[in-house]
This record gives structure tokens, sequence and C-alpha cells, in this order.
């Protein structure tokens, strides 16, 4: 698993950090740093700063930070080894054949090949005489040849063990096959293919990788296993973090990505030249899927059913959206219809029209609240009117308030001064709370900075001393003999410091270098933005070796006080020398 540091060495160097950053955010110089929007939360103001004097980075908007590695993995979705190894190619470097594999990368890759060699099969298949029935079915769907090419559509014959067979013959094991889900273990311990007489679809990555498949069945057939078979979460498919269709999405979403429910619903919007939709897979929203999209685009459009289903669903989704950055709408597709139904009753022109008229969010709020009221009796009409007067007070826009107010009163027959006193009165209320929300999010952002050390407050001054420690450590490894003589890692107060301390001693006793990449594969990114922050501090001044001393002094101090305070969690041992050791101090 360890790769050679002389490798991560070499890539770091030719993949210089402002370069590789810049690709992906718009950087300006400030003194030796560099400033830009985060690529990793939407912001206004640049909190995001680049080092290249040691090559890291740091968001103080939203905390994380590390190095180009890292930087790689978070902005490609790769895991550590992934990220090394795109780096290596592109800057023509050659990794060394062992040593830097590890297994589950071993494991992703065979899932990879036979995800690609499934998809080959079911794709032949349906192009083959006996798959007949399958390209019928697509083409009763009215998918052109084209369409189905492209999504590398495929079909799975009626049969228990086709595609086994097929992949024996490729040279897979049976429990790779079993890994990659596309193969079952019955409760009598026999193999048999998962997908049988199925519509078989392929869901790609962001980096074009198969990594699953969504089955149909047939309509009319007994749908054992429900109308669509999915693959489980498998060593490269999490299906809660992947979208149907993002693979071509991401390339034509500069404007907005279009959500809507299902595959099929992105296959006819595609063919009818939308390529910006994308689908969940089998699951609600979740906010995984929510960033994944908030990378590529600024705006989503909501295109989900009209049914109860449909609407509940949509909540969920705001909320979720909430803190993403993205603006969102919300198109409701008239009749109770899906996204596929309309475009091929409809046609593009009039999609485009419904589009283009995507209610704003407020307008659609305000329709859905007349829900379940009646509106014909003054008693329903005020409650709806109470209930519109807080829909928009939720916006800043004063034209906006004013437009919406004037079409309810012009609607319902209320005087614009009462209406407007009402809105007025909520949004002061609104205000108060949006302030101290304001104040909650610069105290927990989305990567939750500070909930980072929970444990400082037990001691403001024992983890300001770890920290710089820590910080010392980073720059100076050569105090390292100073600090392990006198502090092991179970004397610091905080769990995390204890944590990061106890890599530092564990990398250094090994031999190897403090670099960020070394922590970056056992902390959590939040937390390597932490470690950025100690890296670039300046805690020593111009007496390091002091300072030093004097922190390990306040922890050790600190540490003790605190296993004074919790005698309880302490042994009887520790008690009994906890005791003495007050004893003798008061002597
Ligand atoms: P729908 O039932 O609305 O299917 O489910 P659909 O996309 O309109 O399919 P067609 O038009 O009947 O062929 C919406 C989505 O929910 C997931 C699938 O991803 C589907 O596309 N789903 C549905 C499942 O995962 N399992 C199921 O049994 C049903
Ligand atoms: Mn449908």
């Amino acid at each position: 698993m360890a790769i050679p540091e002389e490798v991560i060495s070499e890539i770091k160097y030719k993949n210089d950090i402002e370069q590789v950053i810049s690709q992906y955010s718009v950087l300006k110089r400030r003194g030796k740093n560099l400033v830009g929007l985060c690529p990793f939360h939407s912001e206004k103001t640049p909190s995001f700063t680049v080092y290249p004097e040691n090559g890291s980075f740091y968001c103080f908007g939203c905390g994380v930070g590390g190095d180009v590695i890292t930087f790689t993995g978070l902005i490609e979705n790769l895991d550590y080894i992934e990220s090394i190894k795109l780096l290596a190619e592109r800057s023509n470097i050659q990794l060394p054949q062992d040593g830097y594999d590890n297994t589950f990368q071993k494991v992703k890759n065979t899932v990879y090949d036979i995800n690609r060699e499934s998809a080959k099969f079911f794709h032949s298949y349906l192009m083959s005489d006996a798959g007949k029935w399958a390209l019928d079915y697509y083409q009763s769907r009215g998918l052109s040849l084209k369409t189905i090419k492209h999504f590398g559509l495929g079909a799975a014959p009626d049969s228990w063990d086709a595609l086994i067979n097929h992949l024996k013959g490729k040279g897979f094991s049976i429990s790779d096959m079993v890994t990659a889900n596309v193969v079952g273990v019955s409760q009598g311990g026999s193999y048999y293919d998962r997908f049988r007489k199925r519509a078989m679809f392929p869901i790609i990555n962001i980096r074009g990788n198969i990594v699953g498949f969504s089955g149909r069945a047939m309509p009319g057939d007994d749908k054992q296993g429900g109308k669509y078979v999915n693959t489980s979460d498998t060593p490269v498919y999490k299906k809660s973090e992947n979208l149907f269709g993002i693979n071509f999405a991401k390339n034509f979403c500069s404007e907005q990505i279009i959500l809507v429910e299902g595959n099929m619903d992105v296959i006819s919007l595609h063919q009818a030249g939308f390529e910006n939709v994308v689908a969940p897979l089998g699951t609600a929203f979740t906010s995984e899927q929510a960033n994944l999209i908030a990378r590529y685009t600024k705006e989503i459009v909501l295109m989900l059913d009209a049914d109860a289903a449909g609407q509940k669903a949509i909540k969920r989704a705001e909320e979720i959206l909430r803190n993403t950055g993205l603006t969102v709408r919300v198109v409701s597709i008239p009749n109770g219809k899906d996204p596929d139904e309309f475009i091929k009753t409809q046609g593009p022109e009039r999609f485009k029209a419904l589009l283009e008229g995507a209610v704003s969010n407020m307008d659609y709020k305000l329709l859905m609240a007349a829900k379940g009221l009646d509106l014909t009796n003054e008693d329903g009409r005020l409650k709806y009117l109470n209930i519109a007067a807080e829909i928009i007070a939720t916006t800043d826009d004063v034209m906006a308030r004013d437009i919406y107010i004037g079409r309810l009163c012009e609607k319902y027959g209320v005087s614009r001064t009462a209406l407007t006193a009402k809105v007025d009165e909520l949004r002061k209320k609104n205000i108060r709370e949006v302030k101290k929300a304001e104040i909650n999010a610069v105290i927990h952002p989305k990567f939750s900075k500070d909930d980072l050390n929970p444990e400082k407050r037990n001691s403001p001054k024992g983890t300001a001393a770890e920290e710089t420690v820590i910080s010392l450590l980073l720059q100076h490894p050569d105090f390292y003999d100073i600090v392990s003589e006198k502090l092991t890692p179970d004397k610091m107060v905080t769990g995390l410091n204890r944590r990061i301390y106890e890599l530092i001693c564990e990398t250094l006793n090994g031999g190897g270098m403090l670099d960020i990449s070394v922590f970056a594969q056992k902390l959590l990114p939040a937390e390597v933005g932490y470690l950025v922050t100690l890296q670039n501090a300046d805690k020593g001044g111009n007496v390091p070796k002091t300072v030093l001393n004097d922190c390990i002094k306040v922890i050790l101090e600190e540490n003790e006080r605190l296993s004074r305070q919790n005698p309880a969690e302490a042994s009887n041992e520790d008690w009994a020398a906890q005791l003495q050791s007050i004893i003798d101090k008061k002597k």
C-alpha cells in the first residue's frame, strides 16, 4: 500500500499545485499566497487559499485543505491511490508496478472489468437475433438505434447462467462476479445471473467507468425482484452517490441540470436534445448527489412527478439543496405525466417552453400552499393568505415581494397595505432568525470546522498548546527528539490532536517524512484542512524551542488537571496516583 516517498515527491513536483488548482478556480495572488473562490462550497468572497511555498491549500470558509493529491481526490471524487495515479498519468510518471497497488484497488479494477465485459455482453445480445424482443421494446418506447448505442443499452437473456458462462469464458472468477453484483448466490449456495430477461441500462460515473446496471422488467412479465433491479452497493458503486446520466450531463450543464425521476426520462430527453438531465437511481435524492451537481452547475431544475410522493420528494430535495448554493427551480409537468411521456407526446418545443416557464420557486410554493384549502370561503382564504405571506417574506428581493403581494391582493381582494404590513412583520422575524442562522453557520460551516475538535472547550489553553506543538513539528521535524522525550501521545488533551500526534510519531519513528499526503490517508478532509492551517501558522516566533517547551509543560499540566476533574473515568490506580500528587503539591 505504501507508495514510495520519492514517487510522491516527484508527482507533487511535476503537478504544481498552483497550476492544478487554477484549472478549477480563478486564483489571484495575495502576497506569497494565492486566493480564489472555493471549488468545494459556494461562496461570493474568496476564502480559498493556496500556499505555493509548501504546496498546500486551505479554505477558511469550509475548512477543507490538503495538498495537490488531496485536492485532486476531492475535486475528482477519487480515493488516494486513484488521485496519485491520475496525477502520475498527467505528468508522465511511471508508477512502480508493485508496492503501490493495494488489494482494494485491484478488486475495484476487476469489478470495472467485469462491468465492462457484462455491458458488452448485454449489448451484443440486444443486437443479436435472440435479443429482438428487447430491441422491439426499446423501439416501442421510441428510442433510436443511435440513442441505444450512445447509452450502451443492452438486454439480459432469459437465462440463469448465460452471463456467468460468458464471464467464466473471459477468465473471471465467480466470487468476483458476486462482488460486482452481476451474479447472486442462492440460499442453497448456487450462483445465478441477477439480471434475466430485462432491458439493461449501464450506470456510468463521471469518469466514464461502468459502475453498475439498472435492469427493467418487460411489460407484462411477472416482476420478480421489482420493475427495476439495480446493482447494490459494490466496491465501485454507491447508489447514494451516483446519478444516472451524470457522465453526459456534466458536459452540458453550464446553465442548469434537470433532475428527473427515472432512467427512461433521462434517455428520452437526451434523445430530444436535452443532455443536461440526471436521475437518482431508485433512491431518494441525497446530499452527496446534490454536491455532485453543485460541482458542475449553478442551477437545478426539479422535474419530479406531480403525485404525492413526488411532492414529498421535492420538499426533501429542497431541504438538501438549501446548503449547496444551487438555485432551485421546480417544474411540474401538466396532467401528471412523466418527462418521458411529455416529450414524446408534446415534442421538444413544448418541453423547452415548459422549462423556460419553469415557475420560480416562489410561484410553485404559492401554488402548492393552496392545496387542500377551500378558497371559496373566507376562512380558507385567510388561512391561505397567512401562509402566502410567510412564503413571500422569505425573499430578499423587494420588487419580487411587491409583485407577489400585488398579485395576491388582486386575486383575493385584500388591501395592499394589510398584506404588505403582514409580510413586513414576518420579515422582521425572519431576519432575526437568519441572523442567528448566519452566526451559527460561521460557527458550524459545512465541513464543520469547529465541530472538528469538540474537546477544545474542556481545555482551550491545552488545545492551543497542542496546536503549537503540532505546528512546530510540521515545520521543524528535527524538534521531534525534544518533544517525544517529554510528550507521549496519551498525554494530549484532545482526541483529535492525540490522533494527529500519534500519526506524527508513527511516521517519524518509521523514518518517514511529515507530508500532508501521509495524513490525508488517515484523516477527514476538514481535519487535513486543520493541519494545513497549522503547517502554515507562525507559532514559534524567534524562539521556537522555548515556545515548544512551554507548550509541552502546559499540555502536561492541563492533562493532569483534566484527569483530576474526571476521577470517575480514571482507573483506581490512576486515581490513587493523582490523589498522591495532589497531596504532594499541597505540601
Ligand atoms: P418509475 O416507476 O417512475 O419508472 O420509477 P420509469 O422511470 O417511469 O420507468 P418506465 O417509464 O416505466 O420504464 C422511477 C425510477 O425509480 C427507480 C428507477 O430508477 C426508475 O427509473 N425504480 C423504480 C427502482 O429502482 N425500482 C423499481 O422497482 C421501480
Ligand atoms: Mn416512465
